[in-house]
């Protein structure tokens, strides 16, 4: 009895340990890419037609005749940062993490965001270069009324 309660217990932590192992080698640490080049990056979003769904906060984007008018705006004043990995996934796995501040039937159907999937067509340095452009137009602020402040 003893020996097979040892047993199942080895096979358990064996399963937890080979859970573990995935996790790890599925982690994004250590994931770097160069640094880009924002004004380039400028082009590719503008070539890539994204000003077709994105307005950019401080950006004058022209608009794209015959096209609505877009409904989803990147960067601006955000309460938490925006980081490098989450931009990045962002734009080559879209429905991964939909935008915040937006109803999901606006920005998603049946759970999968309406942004167009780029990877087939964007090149690596593409990616790089739009990436460095967009993330200093996100402002962190803190949140109003998270922290109270009492009367000393
Ligand atoms: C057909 C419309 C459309 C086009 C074109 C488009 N997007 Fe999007 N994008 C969306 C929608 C809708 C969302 C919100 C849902 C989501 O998070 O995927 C979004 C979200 C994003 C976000 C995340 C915003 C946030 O606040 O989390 C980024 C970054 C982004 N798009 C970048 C791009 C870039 C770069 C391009 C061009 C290469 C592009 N998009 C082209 C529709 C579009």
């Amino acid at each position: 009895m003893k020996t097979r309660l040892v047993m199942t217990l080895i096979l358990a932590s064996l399963v937890a340990l080979g859970a573990c192992d995935r996790d790890a080698m599925m982690s994004s640490k250590g994931f770097r890419l160069p640094d880009g080049d924002a004004v380039v990056g400028r082009e590719a979003f503008l070539y890539m037609q994204c000003h077709q769904c994105h307005t950019i906060d401080g950006e004058e984007l022209p608009l794209i005749p015959g096209q609505e008018t877009p409904y989803v705006e990147l960067g601006g004043k955000v309460t938490k940062v925006k980081t490098y990995g989450e931009l990045i996934t962002a734009i080559i796995n879209p429905s991964h993490e939909l935008a915040r501040g937006y109803a999901e039937e606006v920005v998603s159907q049946d759970g999968e965001s309406n942004m167009y999937i780029y990877n087939d067509h964007m090149t690596v340095q593409e990616l790089i270069d739009i990436v460095m452009f967009l993330q200093p137009h996100y402002d962190v602020v803190v949140p109003q009324g998270k922290y109270r402040v009492y009367p000393r």
